[in-house]
């Protein structure tokens, strides 16, 4: 489980430490930061996949990702006693992420090549505004010290702490690898490979599309899948998984409790496809995927999501509610409630029935984002409240 989650000089996050529960629900205002947040989510999940400086580029290049106010925002800026305005920088730019788990945290950060650096290279690169991996930690415990720096990768060079000494494991890390490609499958670095495993269990879903085109309402080959894919094209075979190896019950009361009286078949078509069928009451015949109403359709996706037999150890959802009526909600935030008893789970959602189902449940932690002079906080979050996080210098 992570208990903290540090992200800065990322869009509209200049600087922020959330403290991080079993359940985490994220609301705010419209541009309150909620998806940026979200985002650095994935940005972190993507250096254990080996994708984040592509990720930054899709994104529009790390310059444009970085925060946009200035290096700090002064008491009296804050107040408004004097203009925001920026200053000559102390530090050099850089998008840091990072997390602290149970056993071991990470840190990671990003930054733009150094133009008219003392060695200039041979061939110039045409890559030359791609983000650099600049520094990348880990380390045992939740609160950096340097003293419980495990692996540390400096620009090219990674080391492994080995008792008193410093072992180094590679001296040429291409400056877009993360530290879990070169040496993720190493024996000599447990930590390494524990840590990779981890984050690539997180598991996001982000708008389930719904259209008539839509991967979830064409039939599919059916095999065994215990994970619903994150664009929701195997649908019927993992609610049929889920009846087979998961929690049946629990999927048939799903089911009831959002349509009273339907009932969820799983038609298995000539060649191995599988068909996803709701028999309603009053109907002749069960409607078949392409006929179910778009919020119908997004309701199983997200019981297939959260019903899986195989629980990732941190689900991210973005907006879950988005076209689901709002008498749909109650019966989504018991089935969230109930994944958050396997799984850590991370909601975004603008919903007040989700919101308010959700928090009656005594282990949410509610994190009410809020603006300010542009920069995204946690309302009410006090200098005590935030967790103790330090940035490797
Ligand atoms: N580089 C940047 N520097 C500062 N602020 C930025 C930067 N890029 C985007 N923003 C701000 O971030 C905000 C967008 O945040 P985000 O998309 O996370 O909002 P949200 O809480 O998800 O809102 P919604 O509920 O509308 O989806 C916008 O207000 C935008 O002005
Ligand atoms: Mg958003």
């Amino acid at each position: 489980m992570l208990h903290t989650l540090a992200v800065a000089n990322y869009r509209s996050i200049n600087n922020l430490v959330l403290p991080l529960g079993r359940l985490n629900l994220v609301t705010g205002a419209n541009g309150s930061g909620k998806s940026n947040l979200y985002r650095a989510l994935r940005l972190l999940a993507e250096t254990a996949q080996g994708g984040v400086v592509n990720a930054l580029a899709r994104e529009g290049g790390l310059d444009s990702t970085f925060w946009a106010g200035p290096e700090t925002l002064s008491r009296r800026m804050l107040s408004g006693e004097v203009p925001v305005q920026g200053g000559p920088r102390k530090e050099a730019r850089r998008l840091r992420l990072g997390f602290a788990g149970d056993d071991f945290s990470y840190a990671i950060s990003l930054g733009l090549p150094e133009s008219n650096s003392g060695e200039s290279r041979d061939t110039p690169s045409a890559f030359s505004l791609d983000p650099e991996i600049k520094r990348e930690c880990i380390w045992a415990g939740g609160s950096y010290r340097p003293a419980s720096l495990l692996v540390d990768r400096a620009g090219a060079m990674v080391r492994m702490r080995e008792g008193r000494n410093w072992q180094v494991m590679a001296q040429h890390l291409p400056s877009f690898d993360s530290l879990y490609e070169q040496i993720g499958n190493d024996p000599a670095c447990p930590e390494v490979s524990h840590l990779r495993e981890h984050i690539r269990r997180w598991r996001f879903y982000d708008h389930f599309r719904s259209d008539a085109e839509a991967p979830a309402r064409q039939p599919q080959l059916g095999t065994r899948t215990p994970v619903l894919h994150h664009d929701g094209r195997d649908l019927a075979a993992a609610l049929q998984t889920i009846r087979e190896i998961g929690d049946a019950a629990a999927l048939d009361a799903a089911i009831s409790d959002a349509f009273p009286g339907a009932r969820l078949r799983i038609d298995m078509q000539a060649g191995g496809r599988f068909a996803v069928e709701l028999q309603q009451e009053g109907l002749l015949r069960p409607l078949s995927a392409s006929e179910l109403s778009d919020g119908t359709l997004r309701y199983l996706l997200l019981v297939a999501a959260l019903l899986t037999p195989r629980p990732p150890s941190l689900m991210l959802l973005n907006e879950p509610e988005t076209s689901l009526h709002p008498d749909l909600l109650p019966a989504l935030g018991r089935l969230i409630i109930a994944a958050s008893q396997h799984t850590q789970v991370w909601v975004v959602s603008h919903a007040s029935r989700l919101i308010a189902t959700l928090e009656q449940h005594p282990e949410c932690n509610a994190i009410v984002l809020e603006k300010q002079l542009g920069q995204t906080v946690i309302q009410g979050q006090g200098m005590l409240d935030e967790p103790a996080w330090k940035w490797p210098s």
